[in-house]
């Protein structure tokens, strides 16, 4: 039975219990209206853990003045159900006053610098401040041994792990391959904000990501690559923020450079902002 844990002492007593049987306890942040892509991230976790906190938290410090925040889908039966099916122990439901006890504008913050000024961060200003604000407070909240992100969000994972190395922060950090539909879109719940048009075109993001790394991997210019994908996303109906080819810590690789890569793409369709990224390597 998973148990549901709103107050702040009763979650320290449950996972000190654990941890003084010598249990490791395993950890997955989220906001809620969970999908298969979250419960991969919950199977994850076990493998290290003998134990699985989720945390279902809609972040209001890390959406902005014009984003989502008020209407981001919230289903905390259907969440509840599907943590216990895949085998969460316990769900830790804090509130916005316990979450930010001085109030969120008078909070103490975290900020990663570099990592989270560049795409996301450029686009979506002040957001990884709050994801690492309040990912730090989970952590500290629930202090697992071991927590997973998704690949799906590359550059929070990215800023998650240079927070936890550059302070220190004694949490082993997994990364979840993306979870995706069976026409190749991501996993997201944004999805359900599309209209049934905008659902047959939204697999295009991921189309288009992978004829970036083929086309990538024979050689072609990364400026032409950028371009062409721009292109393709706009003739599909999308507006986009960015669609590029970046190494994996966002600096700009030379053309005819081997390494690792990874594509990256945000973009509109209608009042829907998706992301999604590939990674691959360059021979
Ligand atoms: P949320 O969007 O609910 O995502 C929670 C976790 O699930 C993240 O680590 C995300 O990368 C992962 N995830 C989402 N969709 C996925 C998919 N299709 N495949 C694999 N993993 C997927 O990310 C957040 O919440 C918040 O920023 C949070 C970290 C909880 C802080 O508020």
């Amino acid at each position: 039975m998973i148990e549901t844990l709103t107050a702040l002492d009763a979650l320290r007593a449950r996972v000190n219990g654990w941890k003084r049987e010598g249990l490791r306890v395993g950890f997955v942040p989220t906001m809620g209206n969970l999908h298969a892509g979250h419960y991969s991230l919950v199977t994850l976790v076990r493998e290290r853990a003998d134990r699985v906190v989720s945390s279902v938290f809609v972040n209001p410090t890390q959406f902005g003045p014009s984003e989502d925040f008020t209407r981001y889908p919230r289903t905390p039966d259907a969440d509840t159900t599907g943590l216990e099916a895949a085998g969460c122990d316990a769900l830790w439901l804090p509130e916005v006053e316990a979450m930010y006890p001085f109030g969120v504008e008078l909070a103490a913050k975290v900020q990663v610098p570099g990592v989270s000024s560049v795409l996301e961060g450029a686009c979506r200003p002040g957001h990884f401040d709050g994801v690492c604000t309040v990912v730090t407070r989970l952590f500290n909240q629930v202090q697992p041994d071991v927590a997973a992100f998704g690949r799906k969000d590359f550059q929070q994972l990215a800023v998650i792990r240079q927070m936890v190395a550059d302070l220190h922060v004694p949490i082993e950090i997994l990364a979840g391959e993306i979870v995706r539909e069976d026409d190749g879109l991501a996993m997201s719940s944004r999805n359900q904000y599309l209209s049934p048009e905008e659902r047959a075109v939204a697999p295009t993001i991921h189309r288009v990501l992978r004829s970036m790394r083929d086309a990538a991997q024979v050689g072609a210019a990364r400026a032409q690559v950028e371009a062409d994908a721009d292109a393709a996303m706009r003739a599909a109906g999308f507006v986009p923020d960015y669609a590029v080819v970046r190494r994996p810590d966002f600096s700009e690789p030379a053309d005819g450079e081997g390494g690792a890569r990874v594509a990256l793409i945000a973009a509109r369709l209608g009042r829907t902002r998706l992301i999604d990224n590939i990674e691959f390597q360059l021979p």
